[in-house]
């Protein structure tokens, strides 16, 4: 019996980096004679606000079926815009009779199923003194050296340029950031991602150490086995760090501002003096709770941090503090807007800043485009801001052939890895290539507050690494003009370009701009190649299976 939990990434539907090799190897592999003998479930992790919603698991239970396996219970759609953890627990209601018929001896009528309870998982925690733990303070992300760098080897590298490119009276902020690579031996290539850690700030720091009720000067470490060596049972636990002191965890580990999840709040709960707090806590970690969860957590987006001081009894120890209750903080991911053929020792970053009211009142300020905005540059000290960072490989890369036509849609900050292609592009030119045409598609709300670098793709026009340049500006008009109002005007350019062979690529906000973006294109295709509406779809499918339409969107 296998059981296959399977997560989506954003936007495209892609399997997420921890599952590529497998979904490749999986969907490439012959059937075999071991898939008749496979009993199966299989549960996605997704969000159906994206439009393809759990496709990978979708897919991995389609193939198994097909290809004989038997499956034991229905595909289980994870919804993450909702409680992923009732879904969850609704597929495992469905899993353990079968199980347990499986698992059941027919001769031994004592076998009886066994429901499942979770434990509450913790590690050994080891205390020291102050000075035997400086080693920790000192290790991962700050020190170079690897042969391969990656999200847990990532590369310290610094901040050479930061820059505001909103003007000033725009009322929100974009930052342009250069890390330094030279020397580090990290290398990318444009169309890739950059990883990036980033730390909490002091004040979600202090709040957590008053909430926690212990000192910030604790040095301690975390351990997954017993004293004498052995594993400390079945439960998985979340990845160990260093030797480090509290605020040291707290400020680098600790994602201390999502919500929190059923199974934390039942932690919570365990560690809580008082019986009240302790059964409101189990109540909404309970299915009768299951409303109000939704609504008082989730829809109000409560932090846990706002969630622990609604109960201040509960002081959980470290152990499970960081093995049940706080997630470990995730790397940020953002598409490089830059090319390594014009900024080999450099990677560049165009990022939004997230700065937004939750409906209970907290002002959230995104940990990594705060931190960046915040960040001090090389050129401006020589004690400046750096961060461990990491690249990712994506497959939004420009034609092998410069000749081939392309179009690209990236509205606001969706435009960073087009600004990579077109410095490829003008690199190539400037080697004497012959380049084949090309569109932006450029939205912003208004010129003069929010038009990121206008000047760049002026020049890039200028220079013929870029044929047209074609801005939407939304909020300029008495109507909306967006990137997809535009498209409709280019129809007949948009379509002799894909009959020539063009890629189309498509950069940016996945949920709405993207799929409207989709649905503007299935138009043109239908209107100007005359189809009808199932044709223009197979030929718009088609761009994507043979690479030609791609997405970076999130
Ligand atoms: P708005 O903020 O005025 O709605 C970059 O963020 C640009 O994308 C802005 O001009 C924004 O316009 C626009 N935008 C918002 N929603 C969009 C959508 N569904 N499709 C295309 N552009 C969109």
């Amino acid at each position: 019996m296998k059981i296959y939990v399977i997560g989506c990434r954003y936007g495209d539907g892609e399997p997420t980096d921890n599952a590529a090799r497998f979904y490749k190897w999986f969907t490439e592999k012959e059937g075999g004679e071991w898939l008749q003998k496979l009993k199966y479930g299989v549960f996605g992790l997704g969000n159906r606000q994206y439009e393809h919603f759990n496709k990978i698991a979708k897919v991995v239970d389609e193939i198994l079926a097909n290809q004989g396996a038997k499956r034991l219970v229905p595909v289980g759609l994870g919804d993450d815009d909702q409680c992923i953890e009732d879904d969850f627990s609704a597929w495992r209601e469905l899993v353990w009779p079968e199980l347990d018929n499986l698992l059941r001896d027919d001769d031994d009528p004592t076998t009886v199923s066994t429901p499942y309870t979770a434990a509450i998982s913790e590690y050994r925690v080891v205390f020291y003194d102050n000075a035997d733990a400086s080693v920790g303070e000192k290790s991962w992300g700050n020190a170079n050296g690897h042969a391969v760098y990656d999200a847990q080897h990532p590369c310290r590298s610094n901040v050479a340029v930061r820059k505001e490119l909103h003007t000033p009276s725009s009322d929100r902020s974009c930052t342009h950031l250069e890390f330094d690579i030279a020397g580090t031996g990290l290398t990318y290539e444009t169309g890739d991602h950059v990883g990036v850690y980033c730390e909490n700030l002091s004040e979600t720091v202090e709040e957590a150490l008053s909430l926690l009720g212990l000192s910030p000067d604790t040095y301690f470490s975390l351990h997954t086995d017993k004293e004498d060596g052995t594993p400390l049972g079945k439960s998985t636990l979340p990845p160990t760090f260093p030797p480090c002191s509290l605020r040291t965890a707290l400020t680098k580990y600790a994602d201390l501002l999502s919500s929190p999840k059923k199974s934390a709040l039942l932690a919570l709960a365990a560690h809580a003096s008082d019986p009240t707090e302790a059964d409101r806590l189990r109540h909404l970690a309970s299915p009768a709770g299951k409303d109000e969860y939704a609504q008082w957590i989730v829809a109000s987006q409560r932090s846990l941090l706002e969630v622990m001081s609604e109960f201040p009894s509960a002081k959980p120890p470290l152990g499970v503090f960081f093995a049940a209750i706080v997630p470990r903080l995730q790397p940020r991911y953002y598409s490089i807007s830059s090319s390594p053929r014009v900024a080999p020792s450099r990677i560049h970053v165009t990022c939004a800043l997230v700065y937004e009211k939750t409906p209970t009142g907290r002002v959230h300020k995104g940990l990594c485009s705060t931190w960046m905005k915040n960040s001090l540059p090389m050129e401006k000290s020589n004690d400046c801001s750096w961060a461990p960072i990491f690249v990712r490989q994506s497959n939004f890369k420009l034609p092998a052939d410069a000749k081939v036509p392309i179009i690209m849609i990236g509205p606001g900050t969706g435009l960073a890895p087009f600004r990579g292609f077109l410095q490829e592009r003008f690199a190539l030119q400037e080697a004497g290539a012959e380049l084949g045409p090309s569109l932006l598609f450029f939205g912003c709300r208004n010129r003069k507050m929010d038009y990121i670098y206008e000047d760049e793709l002026n020049n890039f026009v200028q220079s013929g690494a870029l044929s047209q340049l074609i801005v939407a500006f939304s909020r300029e008009g008495p109507t909306k003009e967006y990137v997809q109002h535009k498209m409709m005007e280019k129809s007949s350019d948009i379509w002799n370009m894909l009959s020539e062979g063009a890629y189309l690529y498509v950069c940016g906000d996945a949920k709405s701009m993207a799929r409207d973006v989709h649905r503007t294109l299935h138009t043109i295709v239908q209107e100007q190649g005359s189809l009808d509406s199932s044709k223009a779809e197979s030929m718009v499918k088609n761009l994507q299976m043979t690479g030609r339409y791609l997405r970076d969107v999130w």
